[in-house]
């Protein structure tokens, strides 16, 4: 095991200044104290690992991820549960896929113990952090940057891992079933790309097409499949699954496009083992406006690390639009699986598949 050092902050949050910051964090904008850094050259392998106070980075201007943008990071919560135990959900899925997005970026691959170790080692530190409602949880982000100093275009010999940690609440605002972009001009990912890598590229691409679902007054912009522009493939930071009326879960195959969401799998196999038909296919565009129209289709929501499971109120599209169920209120099967992917995260459910991590 690796011994990370411990810098404690000279000017810790007091725990008064701690719960008004953590009373409505929203998504994002609240950090603990501190952070987990490890650094890494070509040579040397992985040094210097480090618990510090979360404090701004100095880059060299010629730093490769300012030209290049070798980066990749990863989403996960920390919970707390009724009794006040501390817990991760499936992180050495996190980890496993942290590895593959290095792979793909064709950055260095952080060894799992060590991914594993940091955020255990920082939720040392700043586990007062980690709220106690129920509809709260210390995000997680660890990411990685490259960091030599060389302006020609090939691999970086140095990089530089972090853990931020930050208490959140929903990501969206309002708790009220989402409207979602269908993006029919802009793509996300082809085949053979960097769909399934989590890398900051992929998200600074979604941007604009992000831009078009706000103003068209949706939360999400819905990506279609890159070549015939007609399955659907993914969100901008979620999956997507429907509910038809039989009761059975559809959401679109891994194909190289998509993230391989944590949630999406727990959700399939959470699904099967309280006995829903869960299906993974492909969903053309047009077949899920027919059959939300017609009624064959009557709940959608997304779902992710920071989505958690959020209902999809409808569809929009330049042609017009679509709404599942009512268009406002969370379906049935959609809140059945929010509770028990809840329930399992908080650990108030029993947890037969190992996913839980007390920290
Ligand atoms: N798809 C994208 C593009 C995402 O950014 C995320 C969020 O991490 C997901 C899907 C869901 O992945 P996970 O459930 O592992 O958080
Ligand atoms: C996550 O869910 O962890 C993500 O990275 C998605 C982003 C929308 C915050």
């Amino acid at each position: 095991m690796v011994e990370f050092t411990v810098e404690q902050t000279t000017t810790p949050t007091s725990a008064e200044q701690r719960a008004a910051l953590m009373a409505d964090p929203k998504f994002g904008r609240v950090f603990t104290d501190h952070m987990a850094v490890i650094r890494y050259k070509d040579g040397q392998g992985w040094y210097d690992a480090k618990i510090i106070p979360r404090q701004p980075l100095q880059i060299d201007p010629a730093s490769t991820v300012l030209h290049y943008g070798q980066e990749i990071f990863e989403g996960l919560k920390a919970y707390r549960g009724k009794d006040g135990a501390v817990s991760l959900f499936r992180p050495e899925a996190n980890a496993a896929r942290f590895v593959a997005s290095a792979r793909r970026l064709s950055m260095a691959e952080l060894p799992e113990e060590l991914f594993l170790g940091a955020i255990k080692a920082l939720l040392k530190v700043d586990r007062d952090w980690v709220p106690a409602e129920a509809e709260k949880s210390l995000y997680l982000r660890p990411f990685m940057i490259s960091n030599e100093v060389f302006l020609g275009v090939k691999r970086a010999n140095e990089y530089l891992f972090i853990v931020l940690a930050s208490p959140v609440g929903g990501y969206f605002s309002g708790n009220g079933s989402i409207p979602v972009w269908v993006s029919e001009h802009y793509t996300r990912a082809a085949i053979g790309g960097t769909g399934e890598a989590k890398c900051g590229g992929n998200y600074a691409s979604s941007l604009l097409p992000q831009q078009e679902a706000s103003d068209n007054g949706c939360s999400q912009v819905l990506f279609l499949d890159a070549k015939e522009r007609r399955f659907i493939d993914e969100m901008g930071g979620m999956n997507v699954m429907f509910v038809r009326k039989d009761g059975s879960v559809v959401t679109p195959p891994l194909g190289g496009t998509i993230l391989r969401g944590i949630t999406r799998d727990s959700i399939l196999k959470l699904g099967r083992h309280m006995g829903l038909t869960m299906v993974e296919e492909p969903l053309a565009i047009e077949d899920v406006f027919k059959a939300a129209a017609t009624g064959d289709i009557t709940e959608a929501f997304a779902c992710g690390t920071a989505a958690v499971i959020s209902p999809i109120g409808e569809f929009r599209r330049k042609a017009g639009s679509v709404a599942f169920g009512d268009g406002k209120t969370a379906g049935p099967v959609t809140m059945k699986l929010r509770n028990a992917l809840c329930g399992l995260q908080r650990g108030e459910e029993a947890d037969p598949f190992g996913w839980v991590h007390p920290v």
